[in-house]
């Protein structure tokens, strides 16, 4: 008495074997995938130190912010950086904090920004130059923000409001 075809289980194993060796094939270039992904190292990593310790906690590790709360940091900072009003409103920020709600890409954030007065000039130019080119990507002809320009802004203390329209000023100059 004949059982159905004797080869088809070794036909079905040997499909069996080559789904396995073709599984197998990914798994050998898996680890060169995750090494092509690592993320690259930042430009300013004292600054991206110093970010993730004051800043992080509103604007978020990657600086995509929190949604009605605090901004993302990934695209205005990198207009700014080009502009000198751009620039003072930067340091102007981190100096004395901001308040009264802002838009960011026609979505609004209103949450307060803490004054970062009590970081020296030095840490305060690092994280600004993290957030404008590791996080936001500035065009390379931008330069880097100098202990010397938070210095200057440093010595003509203004409140948070003040801060906020100066903004309001600097995005229409800016067609932002
Ligand atoms: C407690 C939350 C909080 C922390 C901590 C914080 N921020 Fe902010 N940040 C805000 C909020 C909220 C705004 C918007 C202020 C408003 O609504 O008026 C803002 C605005 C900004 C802006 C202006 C963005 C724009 O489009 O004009 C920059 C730049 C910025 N923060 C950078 C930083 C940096 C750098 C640090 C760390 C040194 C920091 N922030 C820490 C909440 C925070």
């Amino acid at each position: 008495m004949r059982r159905g075809n004797p080869r088809a289980p070794g036909a079905g194993s040997a499909a069996l074997r080559r789904l396995l060796r073709f599984i197998a094939s990914f798994l050998c270039v898996a680890p060169l995938l995750c090494f092509a992904a690592e993320p690259v190292p930042p430009r300013y990593s004292g600054g991206a130190a110093s970010f993730q310790a004051n800043c992080a906690v509103c604007h978020g590790a990657k600086g995509a912010g929190q949604p009605s709360l605090a901004p993302p940091l990934l695209a205005y900072p990198a207009r700014y950086a080009a502009n000198p009003e751009g620039r003072r409103q930067l340091t102007m920020t981190v100096l004395n904090g901001m308040f009264g709600g802002i838009d960011v890409e026609q979505k609004h954030y209103d949450f307060k920004m803490p004054d970062f007065a009590h970081l020296d000039d030095v840490t305060l130019a690092e994280v600004l130059n993290f957030v404008v080119f590791d996080l936001a990507h500035a065009a390379k002809d931008t330069q880097p923000l100098t202990a010397q320009e938070i210095a200057a802004e440093r010595s003509h203390p203004v409140d948070g409001a003040a801060v906020r329209e100066h903004r309001t000023k600097l995005l229409s100059a800016l067609g932002l």
